[in-house]
């Protein structure tokens, strides 16, 4: 199975102001594309052809570092796409999710504050998430095209901090943009949904 490109599950203007066409344009159509044609690329004639996109990003990790990053930001992006909403954010959280944030990390409003603290402090390019590890839920940042599939959790939630995700609707304020993603973006639906996949 080669890597191919989902459309937006909205359109391009639909997340206004909060994220622009032109950002969705640029995101979608040319980083996104860029990388699913890297990866078909530069998964010819390896062990991974074929396989399912996770266990590309699972298997080469630390062994094919080009193949990684590629295959790896496929999958990041594949559920960014989703992760977002028309007027999603907010505290409309499903309830068995809702229970575990709060059982495990105090509080909605301190996870919101956790998970954009780790997006504020990923130095240069990366990802903040929200993850099932162990049993719990954690906040987690990493690098580049790393994802907590990378150490040894599920993501359910993830953020994009690469400049090209927020450059031209919030320039270089990056915390702007993390909290807008936060009260006004995320797709707490299909939050939920990963979440019961990841905790059966
Ligand atoms: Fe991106």
């Amino acid at each position: 199975m080669s890597f191919s490109l989902p459309d937006l599950p909205y359109a391009y203007d639909a997340l206004a102001p909060y994220m622009s066409r032109e950002t969705l344009e640029y995101h979608h159509d040319k980083h996104h594309l860029a990388y699913v044609n890297n990866g078909n690329n530069l998964l010819k004639g390896t062990e991974w052809e074929g396989k399912p996109l996770e266990d590309v990003v699972k298997g080469s990790f630390g062994k094919n570092a080009g193949l990684f990053n590629n295959a790896g930001q496929h999958y990041n992006h594949i559920h960014f796409w989703k992760w977002m909403k028309p007027g999603g954010g907010g505290d409309k959280i499903p309830g068995a999710l809702e229970k575990k944030i709060v059982g495990d990390l105090g509080s909605v409003a301190k996870m919101k504050e956790d998970f954009v603290q780790a997006g504020v402090t990923q130095f240069g390019s990366g990802w903040c998430w929200l993850a099932v590890k162990d049993g719990k839920i954690a906040v987690m940042k990493t690098a580049n095209g790393e994802s907590p599939l990378v150490h040894g959790a599920q993501p359910i939630l993830g953020c994009d901090v690469w400049e090209h995700s927020y450059y031209i609707d919030y320039r270089n304020r990056r915390p702007d943009y993390l909290k807008a993603f936060v009260d006004h973006l995320v797709n707490w639906e299909h939050v939920g949904e990963m979440f019961d996949k990841a905790s059966k």
